[in-house]
């Protein structure tokens, strides 16, 4: 049986860890404003790798060592780093053959817990949606992970979700929890309605109100490359092949 199963907050991660039953063989960690996104355009732009890490201190510690380091609290660049957590910061001229430390405040947490749900982990955003789907789509079970906000549901997240579990089952019939069905009404509803996703929730709001409202629109692009993100546990590379 191939299901599709969607966690809308890294609380929901923490409880199918729980579950012996909850191992499965992909699944894909979205964050889609910004974690995920920017290290989709970052890898698109030639960095090497990008490592996630959960604390400030950790990161600081891998700029000793060559990284170049970034992300953001509070969506804002902490102190000391050389990038914040905008995609558009992510350029060629500034990340082509640079390894990458990321540390943010839900997408980078969500991405170090998906360690214990599956081996193969997969970084989702809407720029990279196809490829994304394509390679997920030679997997039977697969968890879809919201990094959510502060434990808390994400609208884009979800709407991303549930764009992923239309494509996947559309391809091959996918059985879906009922969290993935309610991702896919979401979506689904909103294409029809608008034909694109809506960043209207809390945290694009923030981001707005902060002055990334370009990152909000970038974010919301669909398929605007084609690279396959895989995070091995320890860094995310583009999958070649
Ligand atoms: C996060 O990981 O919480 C985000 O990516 C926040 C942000 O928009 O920078």
């Amino acid at each position: 049986m191939s299901l599709l199963n969607v966690l809308f907050s890294p609380d929901s991660l923490l409880s199918s860890k729980e579950d012996e039953e909850s191992h499965f063989d992909a699944c894909v960690v979205i964050d889609v404003l910004r974690a995920t996104s920017t290290i989709v355009t970052a890898l698109s732009n030639g960095a090497s790798e990008v490592l996630p890490v959960l604390n400030l201190e950790d990161a600081i510690e891998f700029d000793k060592n060559g990284y170049l380091i970034g992300g953001e609290r509070g969506g804002i660049k902490p102190s000391g780093f050389a990038l914040g957590n905008s995609p558009a910061e992510y350029r060629m001229d500034v990340v082509m053959n640079k390894r990458i430390c990321l540390t943010t405040t839900n997408g980078t947490k969500a991405l170090i817990n998906a360690r214990e749900l599956a081996n193969d982990i997969y970084v989702a955003s809407f720029l990279n949606l196809s490829a994304t789907v394509e390679k997920l789509s030679k997997y039977e079970n697969i968890a879809i992970i919201c990094a959510g906000n502060d434990g808390d549901v994400s609208y884009e997240d979800t709407q991303l979700a549930g764009c992923i579990v239309e494509k996947l089952h559309a391809i091959r019939g996918y059985d879906l929890s009922d969290s993935a069905l309610i991702a896919f009404n979401l979506w689904q509803n909103l294409w029809q309605r608008l034909g694109r996703p809506q960043f209207t929730g809390s945290h694009a709001r923030k981001l707005i109100k902060l002055g990334f409202e370009r990152d909000v629109e970038y974010c919301s692009s669909i398929g605007v490359n084609s690279i396959v993100a895989l995070y091995d546990g320890k860094v995310i590379r583009k999958f070649e092949g």
